[in-house]
């Protein structure tokens, strides 16, 4: 893979400009922005993009801009055998085809790896970015942002893989810290009482969704809820209520028949970056991940590049204002997709928000639905949503153990949208496609088909 990286460095050093294209979440603004940072230090021209997907609309777009170079972060794994014409490198981590090995993609995949947790499109375009000089140690705080924004974490509660090596670099450079800790949304920011109200992994029985309950369950642990006129938050904890609330938690899994694999997910690593200041929506990686999921996803990828950038004024206050909005739109985005029910099949369950939900944050409302008490487990969970060309975008999710027991959703979802003309790609674990609005029933018949092979076999 350090091979590989220094063939892309040096295809970046040959080129005089280049047009980076990458993808509208967390991960993909902080691939840009490292990608950017890199060639802004090069003194290289260069432009960039954030796209939903890489359809047949922008490629033909990209094909007509006649870019020197194009430089896809985050996407692009798809296309690397595609379009000879195009002079491109891809810095990627979504499953691809062994044939895809061209000398100037890097993907986890094709070096052995799983992309869905051991390295995200920030973390493979950051090792481009050292290997272009190791002054660029620095920008690992964004790869790692890029990672936990993946929910890289989520598997083993701490990165893995190589995301360790970046971690570590974040270390040496003095702008990143690991703290064993809750690992819960929201610690800088969130009122206490919201932190648990919020919690869904793992759920706090009879506290998670309701408000009334966590004040009462912190009430009666004789925690104070604020400071004077302000909320309390977790960092603005002593230690020792910390550890009570903690055991606290862990007590009532326990109590509840959760098993200790549960109850142990309470605590993990969590990722700080240092030279931001404690109790901003920057401190943690968590927290500056949502806020950058809360700029491209609504048009306004310009807000979330600026403040991975560095911008602490005028963007990072757009940002803010933003990120009220994405919270709002995640709360009701989740209250209709529980109204809208959800329709169990043999080897799926899915719901249809139409156009109740954007396009851009369907995943999102997915995976948090698939963490909630009332949703089973045992299927993967599919959200579609109307998009505004007329199609259909398509999340789905599962757990850990399916992925264990066989199941690749990146594979149905590929192998399903091509039978009906509609595209798909991702990880195991997590999935997306796009199809023809009207065929969202033949789409699940090819997807449970693809998945009861996968179990099966
Ligand atoms: O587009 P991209 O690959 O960067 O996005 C990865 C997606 O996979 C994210 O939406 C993330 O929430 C999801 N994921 C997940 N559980 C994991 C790993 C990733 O839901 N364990
Ligand atoms: O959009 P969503 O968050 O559901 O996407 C889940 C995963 O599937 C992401 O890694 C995303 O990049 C990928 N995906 C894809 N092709 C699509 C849609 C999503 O590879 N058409
Ligand atoms: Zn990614």
């Amino acid at each position: 893979m350090l091979r590989r990286a220094n063939e892309l460095a040096s295809i970046i050093r040959d080129s005089s400009t280049v047009h980076i294209v990458t993808h509208i979440d967390a991960d993909g603004i902080t691939a840009g922005a490292i990608a950017s940072e890199t060639l802004r230090r090069l003194g290289k021209k260069y432009s960039i993009e954030c796209i939903k997907q890489l359809d047949e609309v922008t490629i033909k777009r990209l094909l007509e801009g006649n870019h020197e170079l194009v430089w896809f972060t985050d996407l692009g794994s798809g296309i690397s055998k595609q379009y000879p014409e195009m002079k491109k490198i891809i810095t990627d981590h979504h499953e691809c085809p062994p044939d895809s090995d061209t000398s100037f993609h890097l993907n986890p995949h094709l070096f052995g790896r799983d992309g869905s947790y051991e390295l995200s499109g920030a973390g493979v375009t950051y090792f481009v970015s050292k290997a272009v000089s190791e002054k660029n140690k620095d920008l690992s705080s964004l790869a790692i942002v890029g990672a936990i924004g993946d929910l890289q974490d989520r598997r083993f509660c701490e990165l893995r893989g190589l995301n360790t090596e970046i971690v570590k670099d974040g270390r040496e450079a003095g702008v990143l810290q690991t703290v064993k800790d809750i690992r819960f949304f929201g610690k800088e920011t969130r009122p206490l009482a919201k932190l648990l109200q919020y919690a869904s992994d793992p759920l706090i029985p009879g506290v998670s969704g309701r408000e009334d309950s966590s004040v009462a369950f912190l009430q009666e642990l004789q925690i104070e809820l604020k400071e004077k006129d302000s909320w309390r938050t977790w960092v603005d904890l002593r230690k020792e209520e910390k550890r009570k609330i903690i055991s606290a938690i862990i007590q009532m899994l326990l109590s509840k028949g959760f098993g200790y694999q549960v109850a142990a997910r309470v605590l993990g690593e969590t990722y700080l970056l240092c030279r931001e200041e404690e109790g901003t929506e920057l401190h943690d990686a968590k927290e500056f991940a949502t806020l950058l999921n809360s700029t491209a996803r609504y048009g306004q990828y310009e807000v979330g590049l600026q403040v991975c950038l560095g911008d602490r004024g005028k963007w990072l206050k757009e940002a803010l204002n933003l990120l009220s909005g994405h919270r709002h739109n995640l709360v009701e985005g989740l209250q209709f997709a529980r109204e809208e029910k959800i329709q169990k099949r043999t080897y799926v369950q899915y719901f249809h928000a139409g156009d109740g939900i954007r396009d851009t944050i369907i995943g999102i409302v997915t995976n948090m639905m698939l963490n909630t008490e009332e949703v089973d487990k045992a299927l993967p969970l599919i959200g579609f949503a109307h998009t505004e060309n007329g199609d259909v975008k398509v999340s789905a999710r599962a757990t850990q153990d399916l992925v264990d027991r066989g199941l690749d959703l990146a594979v149905a979802l590929t192998h399903a949208a091509q039978e009906i003309h509609g595209v798909g790609g991702g990880h195991n674990i997590a999935a997306g496609a796009t199809i023809p609005k009207g065929k969202e029933e033949e789409f699940l018949q090819f997807v449970e088909r693809e998945i009861k092979l996968q179990l099966v076999s």
